[in-house]
């Protein structure tokens, strides 16, 4: 939902002349699949080897989702070595709140009829025809040299000042430096129009537009908790930086 909205602010800029479109952290495409046909070059990056494999697969229809999944399987899944589509698409798909491998989400449904394989089948189907146009590539976003590009970075989010821990891997957890990342957001803000997703920002970057989130990636809807006193909201906001702010209006 909040993937639309975003395409819509990136949409509201001025980017005739900018020759295609870039995500480096592009994660489940939820901002990306509302740009595609806006643009006839797009380029999909991230870190997360097993991911990127699946978009190479969903693209050119060549993955086949599985038909059942228990909990013995998905712990199996877990283990296949990566690239490895399959170990994305369950871990993600058929994971608690969509956290990699997270557990088996099937096991929390709470009683309520809901079916998570069906459910990342689904969206894998209409997924498809809107990435035709992706050129999808495992490679960390500090590689990349991006010319004259509309770039949308949603980054590892800093939720505090110590530095972040995400799941990239089954085993292990990696930090994302902050500082670095910013370093990169100017840089790249010399010659691309550069929006990006953070809940805060240095001062030279400046506050575009807003919007209440809940805390954390597993509580979606469906999953989050009921009782008032656990809501935690965060306030999600997209920054440009000041030196390009007016360059890019309409
Ligand atoms: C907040 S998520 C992106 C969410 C995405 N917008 C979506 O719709 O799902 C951050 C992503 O950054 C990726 N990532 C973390 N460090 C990275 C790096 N150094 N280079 C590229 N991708 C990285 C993670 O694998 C993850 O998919």
């Amino acid at each position: 939902m909040i993937g639309k909205h975003i395409s819509n602010i990136l949409l509201s800029y001025n980017i005739e002349n900018l020759n295609g479109y870039i995500e480096p952290f592009c994660g489940a495409l939820g901002v990306l699949k509302h740009m595609t046909q806006h643009f006839k070059k797009c380029y999909a990056n991230d870190k997360h080897s097993d991911l990127i494999e699946l978009w190479k697969q969903v693209k050119n229809n060549e993955f086949k989702p599985p038909e059942s999944m228990s909990e013995k399987k998905y712990l199996e899944i877990k283990n296949i070595q990566s690239p490895n589509a399959l170990k994305a698409f369950v871990g993600f798909g058929c994971s608690f709140g969509g956290v990699y491998f997270g557990g088996y989400a099937q096991k929390y449904t709470g009683g309520k009829n809901e079916n998570y394989l069906q459910a990342a089948t689904n969206s894998m189907k209409k997924l498809q025809p809107l990435i035709k146009n992706v050129n999808f590539n495992c490679i960390s976003y500090s590689k990349l040299r991006p010319k004259n590009k509309l770039i949308y970075c949603d980054p590892p989010y800093q939720f505090n000042n110590f530095p972040v821990k995400f799941r990239n891997d089954t085993k292990k957890y990696d930090i994302f430096d902050h500082d670095k990342f910013w370093n990169i957001m100017r840089k790249w803000s010399q010659n691309n129009l550069v929006i990006i997703s953070e809940f805060k920002a240095p001062d030279d970057f400046i506050c575009i537009w807003k919007k209440e989130k809940y805390q954390s990636a597993s509580q979606s809807k469906k999953t989050r908790y009921k009782s008032k006193k656990s809501k935690k909201f965060l306030v999600e906001k997209l920054f440009i930086h000041k030196s390009i702010l007016d360059k890019y209006k309409k």
